[in-house]
């Protein structure tokens, strides 16, 4: 899918509705969101679709959050923001990009893994020490967060 994602001004305002889609709290955002590259894809003058970037060294950065409107997911977005930011990552000097989700997150695990992104660790334990609540998805509470990454050179 040939989609215009374009990078959000410093001065850019935040599309916390759609990042609030992959994430919990604006606080939990709010720790990486002003250090981070935010890429949006717009849809009649309003983002829909994002994708966040935080540098974690000058070899390694770190897809922090990706999220698709909930009309629009379904239909390759997802992929194509996956494959965008690969793809800047690679012309930005990276050598690896890495991801994390939820160890039910099962959805996201299939498309990232088809994506070329290899499990490389598991946080034990992520999202009982850092959310105040259980989180749930497809009936399983979150305990673990599953991280992957892909070889970019
Ligand atoms: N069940 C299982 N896998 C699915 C499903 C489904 N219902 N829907 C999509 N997928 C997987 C498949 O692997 C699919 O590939 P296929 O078409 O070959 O079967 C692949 O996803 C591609 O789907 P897209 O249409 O490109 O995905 P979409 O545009 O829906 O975006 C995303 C995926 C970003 C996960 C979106 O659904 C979303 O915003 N979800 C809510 C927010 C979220 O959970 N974000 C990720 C959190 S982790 C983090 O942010 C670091």
């Amino acid at each position: 899918m040939n989609l215009e994602i374009r990078r959000l001004r410093k001065d850019g305002r935040i599309p916390y509705d759609l990042l609030l889609l992959a994430d919990e709290t604006i606080e939990a955002i709010d720790r990486y969101i002003l250090q981070s590259e935010v890429y949006i894809l717009e849809r009649d003058h309003k983002a829909a679709a994002v994708y966040v970037l935080y540098t974690l060294d000058a070899d390694c950065v770190e897809i922090k959050n990706i999220a698709v409107d909930e009309k629009l997911q379904g239909q390759g977005i997802g992929r194509s923001l996956l494959e965008d930011a690969t793809r800047r990552a690679t012309i930005d000097g990276y050598k690896t990009i890495i991801i994390g989700t939820g160890d039910g997150s099962i959805r996201q695990l299939d498309l990232y893994q088809k994506e070329g992104f290899e499990i490389f660790d598991i946080r034990k334990g992520f999202f009982i020490d850092n959310y105040p609540a259980p989180i749930y998805e497809n009936g399983i509470q979150l305990r673990d967060m599953i991280m992957l990454r892909k070889q970019l050179t």
